[in-house]
């Protein structure tokens, strides 16, 4: 019997596409990526696997992939600040590589000649699992059931399900479309298709209203070696325990809500909500840290990258050469960049409140206007007569 691997949510979509394979003659073979969607609280995987074998497949692999995830893909895109038009830290796009590269090594060891997956026709993901599958295995075969099969409409879905006997807890209505994973969640659909329409406090899963947060301001104390997040408030912590707690902090405190209008890969602009609080807070303490101990020239280019990575990461393109050629100079920008950031976070802004590093290039002696003054303010005027000089009529 022929094989394939199917990343699988235990959503209603990936349910009916165990079944809908089964009836065409595949062995399926379930993959749940753990990449921190029960945020904190924790996923019920049994019950994630239960319906997978309910649903027809022949085995389930569960896997906890948060620490790669961190490390590999979530610190990568710190580093470079990348972020997609200007607001986007895009944390849906940053899974789907990792969740493909599991869906073709799964297959290697199942020896399945397929996957699969359950993004529709008009959105990024099905971009990102198949151009990662085509750059790992370009062998392995692609099927993307969503966007051929016959069941036009989430009722119809439903109806399937039920006639097939397959176990779902849905109700016909589901206001909004999710993803989730520890770096944030992308919510779309239903109200939120109106650009006009202003989110209702509902469509939130994670944050508080600034109207709800507290009236006192948290502070937050952020420790980086070398460009990475190790310490909150003096205490070291794994990335991953670091990012739940900073999730905590950060949607308490109303952090990390945005609201686009964005250009999908396939041509069309959507509406997306996001909610990233810890990558919001990591971010700001990050950039405040560079502006400290870069130079200008290496600041001032490495921000010019920042929006070509996020791009490079938006389309599929995790394992391009281009990407991993951009991620070397990255990390060689990464090496000074140790020290500690305070942030006060307050009803939705999160703003720096101190700066230190041992390799910071701050000069009080050079910058001071009050005593002690080092800089040779008589040096200012040949400077500025030669600079000066082609602009000279
Ligand atoms: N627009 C985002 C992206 O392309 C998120 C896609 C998934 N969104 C969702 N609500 N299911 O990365």
């Amino acid at each position: 019997m022929k094989k394939i691997i199917l990343a699988y949510s235990g959503g209603l979509d990936t349910s009916c596409i165990v079944r809908w394979l089964t009836d065409r003659g595949w062995d399926v073979v379930c993959f749940v990526a753990d990449l921190g969607q029960g945020l904190g609280k924790g996923e019920n995987f049994a019950r994630i696997k239960q319906r997978a074998i309910a649903a027809g497949a022949s085995r389930v692999y569960i896997k906890d992939l948060k620490d790669e995830f961190v490390k590999d893909f979530v610190m990568s895109a710190l580093k470079a600040n990348a972020v997609y038009e200007g607001k986007y830290l895009l944390a849906t796009a940053l899974g789907r590589p990792l969740i493909a590269k599991y869906l073709v090594d799964i297959a290697h060891k199942e020896k399945a000649t397929a996957i699969a997956h359950g993004c529709t026709g008009k959105g990024n993901d099905q971009v990102r699992i198949e151009v990662t599958a085509n750059i790992l295995d370009p062998k392995l075969e692609i099927i993307a059931p969503v966007r051929t099969w016959e069941l036009k409409s989430r009722e119809q879905e439903i109806d399937y399900a039920i006639k097939k006997k397959i176990p779902i807890d849905v109700s016909k209505k589901k206001p909004y479309s999710l993803d989730k994973n520890l770096w944030g969640v992308s919510i779309e659909s239903g109200i939120l298709e109106d650009p006009q329409n202003e989110p209702p406090e509902d469509c939130y899963q994670w944050t508080v209203s600034p109207q709800k947060a507290p009236n006192k301001a948290t502070y937050a104390e952020i420790t980086f070696e070398k460009g990475v997040p190790k310490k909150l408030d003096g205490k070291a912590y794994t990335g991953v325990k670091l990012i739940d707690k900073l999730n905590a902090l950060g949607a308490k405190n109303a952090i990390g809500r945005v609201d686009c209008i964005e250009n999908r890969l396939v041509g069309i602009k959507s509406r997306e909500i996001y909610e990233a609080p810890a990558a919001t807070i990591l971010y700001t303490a990050h950039k405040e840290l560079e502006a400290l101990v870069l130079d200008k020239d290496l600041a001032h280019y490495k921000e010019s990258r920042s929006g070509l990575y996020g791009e490079l990461i938006y389309n599929g393109l995790w394992y391009s050469d281009m990407r991993i050629a951009i991620d070397k100079f990255i990390q060689q920008t990464q090496k000074r960049v140790t020290g500690i950031i305070k942030l006060k976070l307050y009803k939705g802004n999160c703003a720096v409140a101190s700066r230190k590093s041992p390799y910071s290039l701050y000069k009080k002696r050079l910058a001071t206007y009050s005593e002690g003054d080092k800089f040779d303010q008589k040096l200012a005027e040949g400077f500025i007569k030669i600079y000066g000089m082609p602009f000279k009529k």
